[in-house]
């Protein structure tokens, strides 16, 4: 059974996600980090930002590997260097890439192939696995999202402030949601749940439901 979970930067996903996997027992995927380990190496080659083309083969030599919680590049785990601020900043180079996004989609069905998957990004629902059998898409409003993210920041000792995260919030929505190919959008079968004034766990509990009222349907 394949479950996607879609939603912008913030909704609380990643976390979900990782504990929604581990309550199904199921495999789990963080799509983020492909596109990070990609941006990653484009950083270590300083681009070419400007040739969509050389980037798009810079990937292509790219060897991922993930397991749950770690990212390799080539064999190096790169899990904690991935999430600097340089890397996310640079992402939507590769992201707004169609031809990077046509081998991440292939890279996350060569995964997904035969197992039982949470799958966490942008586009599973949509364009990943148009045919996944439970589909949610998670939101939280910008503010919300944004205090989090501070938190988070503040956890790992960068002081930012609400304002200023809110700012590249946006921005990154924006993006996410703008581009052509790959945006950010919940499938038309897709289950929205906001997790605004919830705890991990209580929406865990509530994405536990809705996977086994999906998973009766299918035997019913
Ligand atoms: O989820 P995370 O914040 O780690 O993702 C990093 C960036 O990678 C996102 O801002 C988005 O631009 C991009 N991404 C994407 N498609 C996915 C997952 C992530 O474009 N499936």
């Amino acid at each position: 059974m394949i479950v996607t979970l879609d939603g912008p930067a913030g909704a609380g996903k990643s976390t979900i996600a990782r504990k929604l996997a581990d309550r199904l027992g199921f495999a789990f995927l963080d799509t983020g980090a492909m596109y990070r380990a990609v941006t990653l190496a484009a950083v270590r080659n300083q681009g070419p930002w400007d040739d969509p083309r050389a980037l798009a083969g810079l990937a292509r030599q790219c060897r991922i590997d993930l397991d749950g919680s770690h990212v390799r590049l080539n064999g190096e785990d790169v899990s904690e260097l991935v999430r600097t601020n340089e890397v996310t900043s640079h992402i939507h180079h590769l992201a707004d890439n169609p031809a990077v996004r046509e081998q991440m989609v292939e890279l996350q069905r060569a995964i997904a192939a035969g197992q039982d998957i949470v799958t966490e990004g942008r586009d599973q629902g949509t364009i990943a696995f148009p045919a996944a059998e439970c589909k949610v898409f998670l939101t939280a409003s910008p503010e919300e999202r944004a205090k989090r993210r501070v938190l988070e920041l503040q956890a790992r000792g960068d002081q930012i402030s609400v304002e200023e995260v809110l700012e590249q919030q946006n921005e990154r929505d924006h993006r996410d949601s703008t581009r052509q190919v790959g945006r950010l959008e919940p499938a038309s079968d897709a289950i929205e749940v906001s997790t605004d004034n919830m705890s991990s766990d209580e929406v865990v509990d509530r994405l536990v439901e809705i996977v086994s009222e999906k998973t009766q349907r299918a035997n019913g």
